[in-house]
């Protein structure tokens, strides 16, 4: 049984993912955070019948008090993107946000696994990573930024174009988490769906600029909620299933020093040297055990992360730089 936290839980993306952790098995205690809104929501759904406590926790002053104890802790914190805005356009308010939350962390709950939302996630997650290591706490495998969204997207944007397809095949996506610095593998179902070349580039682009299509439709309203929610608690539930026991791998944007030798393999790929990068991984009890490698990447998909790795370079010196300022 594990203690999650939701900081933001009463956003766009933290209810609907309060939501569906209330509905897990495995939660004890569901802490709910946020600097406004945060009681009616926690009432709301604390009258769900399964087992779990939620409790509410508003403002700075109850900060502590969430964390203390807490074994997850998902941040979707921040603003999000309006039409014609770029993930990066966010880093000015989001990425004080995460460094402010992530140093509650560090003092309050420094073994707690910490997934990060709040985007840029190219930047957000080295700039934890610098807050854990001022603090002295950092511990690479159990910092996450959570890409799962771009993975979802893939298989279901497969599926729109080949309807034999199984939707809830995973198909890696590696890199990074934003326009181009997402790179989908898509040759790893490519037996299954016999895609063109032609085909293969116009998916790439869909699946990198997919969060696009949800921030014109909602037109100002932001940006993909309920599917990040969905997202977000697959990614929890598999980090459970970790801490259970139960061998799990997953893609997500961490430090890769976690492995350095089984990074080897990407890095010899990329165009830029990056600390941080999407790759598939395995997790265990105390977090991410193993870098995966991908066999049989195309000149296309090699190409693409030459370019997402330039990008994602320069994302985390802003990171870095931001944090150590
Ligand atoms: P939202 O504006 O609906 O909700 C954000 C919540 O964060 C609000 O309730 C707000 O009060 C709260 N908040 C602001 N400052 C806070 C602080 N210091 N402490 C605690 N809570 C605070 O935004 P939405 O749509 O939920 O998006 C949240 C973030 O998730 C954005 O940065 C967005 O870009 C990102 N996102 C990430 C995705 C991914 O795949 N990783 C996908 C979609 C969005």
């Amino acid at each position: 049984m594990v203690n999650v936290a939701v900081l933001g839980a009463a956003g766009g993306i933290g209810q609907p993912l309060s939501l569906l952790v209330k509905l897990s098995k495995d939660v004890s205690s569901l802490r709910l955070y946020d600097i406004v809104r945060c009681p009616g929501v926690a009432a709301d759904i604390s009258h769900i019948n399964t087992n779990s406590q939620v409790q509410a926790f508003e403002g700075n002053a109850q900060l502590k008090d969430c964390l203390t104890g807490a074994d997850i802790v998902v941040i979707p914190a921040g603003v999000p993107r309006k039409p014609g805005m770029t993930r990066d356009d966010l880093f000015g308010v989001n990425a004080g946000i995460v460094r402010d939350l992530v140093q509650a962390i560090a003092e309050n709950c420094p073994k707690a696994f910490v997934c990060i939302i709040s985007n840029p996630v190219n930047s957000t997650v080295p700039i934890a990573a610098e807050v854990l290591k001022k603090n002295g706490v950092y511990d690479p495998r159990r910092l996450f930024g959570v890409s799962t969204l771009d993975l979802v997207r893939a298989s279901r944007f497969v599926r729109d174009l080949r309807p034999s397809f199984d939707a809830g095949t995973e198909i890696p996506v590696i890199g990074g988490h934003s326009g181009n610095t997402i790179v989908p593998i898509i040759s790893s179902v490519q037996n299954a769906v016999h895609f063109s070349e032609e085909e293969i580039k116009t998916l790439t682009h869909r699946i990198q600029f997919g969060g696009d299509e949800v921030v014109q439709a909602k037109n100002g309203e932001g940006s993909a909620t309920l599917s990040m929610a969905y997202a977000g608690y697959t990614f929890v539930n598999s980090i459970i299933r970790a801490m259970n026991g139960t061998p799990t791998t997953v893609c997500s944007y961490i430090d890769v020093s976690v492995d350095q030798s089984g990074f080897e393999h990407y890095k010899n790929l990329c165009a830029d040297q990056v600390e941080y990068f999407s790759v598939p991984v395995s997790i265990g009890p105390n977090g991410v055990e193993k870098i995966l490698p991908l066999e049989n990447l195309t000149e296309f998909e090699k190409d693409l992360i030459k370019t997402a790795s330039s990008a994602i370079a320069q994302n985390i010196a802003s990171g870095v730089n931001f944090a150590r300022k």
